[in-house]
């Protein structure tokens, strides 16, 4: 007979991904959380007004809190939820930040920095020694890991220890990696980031971004910044993410394996000079041999691949990333960012290798 009172085992990740955050199963109850459109609740319960809470962003930050081991807040946009954390940091105090995290995010220390508000320190996420000297003193230390398009990667363990022995909040930009390939909150940093945009929605319809802690305060003091602060995210994006979600593990599967197998296959081709994957993950990124003009009319000689910013839909893009200003002068001229999609890996290969040959 079996023992009714024996503990229920948890469900496995891609299980959560696709089982969390529905309504309760019921007759005549819907598969699907609705999208609750309304800007306000009738008075005397939790929510009272949209600012506050939604049911469906809700169901869409059960699901991301379950898969990262933490409790979510969804915001407007990945960068509202970057400002959000930052907005963490008290007036005066020191932030660490990897050099080549997205520049969004760099653009957003400097501006605070700019302003009196923080100091910034900018190190080399792979020079693990740096990072450890420059918690000292810090308030919080950002890492981004895989980073941005340089796709370096963090020794978060080894960071956690002089980030906390320093008092300072590890946060980590979790966006390439996604719960699925790496979950920061159990190598102890203190809060997960994400922009939604990418794979978490993962189809490119959608602005959308999250923060991830097991820390109660801190959950608290940032619900509190989102009420106060309204970057806040439309029922229908949360709805949208939430879909895209439920699909995370199989996305992130095909993905990862057309990357491995086009990082394979790059690595012979002599119009290819470097190519940079940290092992994991569906970001290649490529520094083109003749420089960024071939980066560039590679960008504009492909059918199937889009040249277009932003990653992790499941169409495969790719763009120079110099293109844009902020990009910083470490970043090769001649780089260019793929964001591997589900497509069949062989029509990706002749799309590019078409393209490559004209090269020369
Ligand atoms: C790693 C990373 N973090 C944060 C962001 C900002 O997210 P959003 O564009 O959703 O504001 C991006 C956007 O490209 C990103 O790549």
């Amino acid at each position: 007979m079996s023992d009714t009172n024996a503990p229920v085992p948890a469900f496995r990740p891609a299980t959560v991904a696709v089982n969390a955050g529905r309504p309760p199963v019921e007759p005549d109850a819907p598969m699907n959380v609705p999208v609750t459109l309304t800007s306000t609740y009738v008075a005397g319960g939790e929510l009272e007004y949209g600012r506050f809470g939604n049911p469906t962003w809700t169901a869409f930050e059960e699901v991301l809190g379950q898969l990262e081991g933490g409790r979510c807040l969804s915001f407007a946009s990945g960068l509202a939820a970057v400002g959000t954390v930052l907005d963490l940091v008290g007036q005066g105090q020191a932030v660490v930040a990897a050099r080549h995290s997205y520049n969004g995010t760099v653009m957003q220390l400097a501006d605070l920095e700019a302003r009196g508000r923080i100091a910034a320190k900018l190190v080399d996420l792979t020079d693990t020694d740096e990072v450890v000297r420059a918690c000292e003193g810090a308030a919080l230390v950002w890492l981004e890991s895989p980073t941005n398009p340089a796709l370096e990667v963090a020794d978060i363990p080894t960071i956690r220890d002089a980030a906390h022995a320093a008092g300072a909040y590890l946060v980590v930009d979790n966006t390439f990696a996604t719960p699925v390939l790496q979950r920061p909150l159990e190598l102890g940093a203190d809060l997960v980031v994400h922009s939604a945009t990418k794979y978490i929605a993962g189809h490119s319809d959608v602005l959308m971004g999250a923060v991830v802690t097991n820390d109660d305060e801190l959950h608290g003091v940032l619900k509190g910044r989102r009420d106060l602060l309204g970057a806040i995210p439309g029922p229908f994006e949360a709805f949208l993410a939430l879909r895209g979600l439920r699909t995370l593990h199989v996305r992130m599967e095909r993905a990862q394996a057309n990357a491995q197998e086009l990082v394979r296959r790059l690595r012979e081709h002599p119009a290819v000079e470097e190519v940079r994957y940290p092992g994991f993950g569906a970001i290649i990124s490529i520094v083109l041999a003749q420089g960024a003009l071939a980066a560039d009319l590679l960008t504009h000689k492909t059918r199937l691949w889009v040249h277009a910013t932003s990653l992790g839909g499941v169409e495969s893009t790719f763009e120079r990333r110099r293109r844009w200003k902020s990009e910083p002068a470490t970043i090769p001229d001649a780089l260019v960012r793929m964001s591997v999609g589900i497509e069949d890996v062989d029509d990706l290969w002749e799309d590019l290798v078409r393209a490559l040959d004209t090269l020369g």
